[in-house]
């Protein structure tokens, strides 16, 4: 415990880092876009045939990463109105939101500011510790006898179903986090992918996912010919948004303290709410969510939403999968929403990896002074701040280890041509990924962005024993993890 008069000095260094780290990171400026871009719609869907069936995910906890599982709960709540039936809708989250200490409005959720509550009537197939990469494969499979915990409902599909797969959550390259280790790899989770298709228990498959360089989960990974169609938040070397968050445009509730949604998710959703799913297909939701998720197609900020696997399933209606509300039912062409315009240099998202960061000051610059609440925001933002210093730089070092020479970082950081698998050999990133973990702590959530130097350690075919001498040595001068609040670590951040 830290002495709270020597927290009074302590806070302003942490003022002077706080506002360094506001000027460094790429807060998103964005003008919403104007006007209204025309779709083709597609044949009406003749005949239904097949059930529909939907996996959700939301891979993180903690009150900070509030919008995922709020992503998840008003994706629930889309497929409900849309008439999927609950035996039909599998929801992975870890249900620490709700009931959370910091929510101010015990027993809900909401998805955006003033928006309605989402988690009323959310299944509890699979909460806190049962949220796992392998139940979720076994759920994917409808493979029961794999499950451990939960309710045990798996998609049991046959060969006339659709399926629709969401996910919410952290990624980096290759790599998708979970709420309980380990985290989801994208060689096992596209062979899975391979395995339901191979068993003929679909007839065509849909998978929308949000995470940071969430395209490298299946580029020159996902072949065609499977009937699986995906979109991604963002292509394979860069983050994805959260968005709704406190101090931009537009913002929760002031009490709220944290980001409600992703920008990408809200936009699917959002649009899915409005629109006619009998006429709305699958490429025109792409081309709106493109647009909303890349600041109006100029990429100022945001992402680049991509396409994968069977593209030509796109021009299928949304229905197929979705469902559909009869509240829409006189909505014609699907379009881009008209927002009014706002000034352009209102900040409206922030890059995933930030948001934390955004919600740890709010709470630090929204508690009563000289408080307890504050000195805890405080404790808990210089933490971050440092164990994030402590990854990225004993991850630099050990690559300068490991590629000796003046290009030692742009080996360890570099990129793959746009289309490339991140990595030949997934067996040696999983092993890379546990021998750094073991001489210096938890990888983490911020920390799966280092997912690409690991897979450049392997693609050089450094082996493992190269990989363990380096981590030793660098992590047995690096700080360790729990720094308190102030060490002289810390001076590297006033540069
Ligand atoms: C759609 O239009 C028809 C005909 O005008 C009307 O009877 C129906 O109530 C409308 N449906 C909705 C949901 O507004
Ligand atoms: C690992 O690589 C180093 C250097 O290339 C080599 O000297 C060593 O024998 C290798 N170790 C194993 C176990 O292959």
């Amino acid at each position: 415990m830290q002495p709270l008069a020597s927290m009074a000095t302590r806070r302003g260094l942490l003022l002077v880092l706080v506002v360094a780290l506001c000027e460094v990171s790429a807060l998103g400026r964005t003008p919403l876009w104007d006007g209204n871009i025309m779709m083709p719609t597609g044949e009406g869907h003749k005949g239904e045939e097949g059930t529909r069936w939907a996996i959700l995910i939301a891979g993180s906890a903690g009150y900070w990463n509030y919008r995922h599982q709020a992503d998840v709960c008003h994706a629930y709540q889309i497929l409900k109105r849309g008439g999927l039936k609950d035996e039909n809708i599998i929801v992975f989250m870890h249900d620490d939101i709700a009931y959370h200490p910091e929510n101010p409005y015990p027993g809900t959720i909401i998805n955006k500011p003033d928006g309605p509550d989402v988690y009323q009537g959310v299944p509890k197939d699979y909460t806190g510790s049962d949220v796992t990469v392998s139940n979720l494969y076994a759920a994917i499979l409808g493979d029961k006898s794999a499950i451990e915990g939960g309710t045990g409902k798996v998609v049991d599909s046959g060969p006339n179903d659709h399926i629709f797969i969401y996910y919410s959550d952290h990624g980096g390259p290759g790599v998708l986090g979970m709420p309980n280790p380990p985290n989801l790899y994208a060689d096992d989770f596209v062979g899975i992918l391979k395995k339901k298709a191979a068993a003929g228990t679909f007839k065509e498959l849909v998978i929308y996912l949000e995470a940071c360089e969430s395209g490298s989960i299946f580029e020159g990974l996902l072949p065609e010919g499977l009937n699986i169609y995906v979109t991604t938040a963002s292509n394979a070397v860069e983050s994805s948004w959260g968005t709704y968050c406190p101090g931009m445009y537009p913002s929760p509730p002031s009490e709220y303290g944290t980001c409600l949604g992703d920008l990408y998710s809200v936009a699917w959703m959002e649009d899915t709410e409005k629109e006619n799913l009998k006429k709305e297909t699958l490429e025109d939701q792409y081309l709106i969510v493109k647009s909303r998720t890349s600041n109006h197609n100029t990429y100022r900020s945001g992402s680049h939403v991509m396409q994968y696997g069977d593209l030509k399933i796109d021009v299928e209606e949304l229905e197929r999968y979705l469902g559909f509300d009869p509240a829409n039912e006189n909505v014609t062409k699907p379009g881009l929403s008209e927002l009014s315009p706002v000034n352009s240099d209102i900040v409206t998202h922030v890059p995933q990896r930030e948001a934390d960061l955004v919600h740890l000051k709010h709470k630090f610059y929204n508690a009563k002074k000289g408080s307890l609440r504050e000195a805890n925001a405080a404790s808990e933002l210089a933490k971050t701040i440092l164990h994030r210093r402590h990854l990225d730089d004993s991850v630099r070092l050990i690559g300068e280890l490991l590629f000796a020479g003046e290009d030692a970082l742009q080996k360890l950081g570099a990129v793959r041509p746009a289309g490339s698998v991140v990595v030949d050999d997934w067996a040696c990133l999983k092993n890379m990924v546990r021998i750094f973990e073991a001489s210096c702590g938890p990888l983490t959530q911020y920390g799966m962005k280092h997912m690409r130097a690991f897979a450049n350690i392997c693609n050089a075919g450094i082996n493992s024993s190269r990989m363990s001498l380096a981590s030793l040595e660098v992590c047995k001068i690096s700080t360790s993890v729990d720094l308190g609040i102030w060490s002289p670590v810390t001076s590297g951040f006033s540069a």
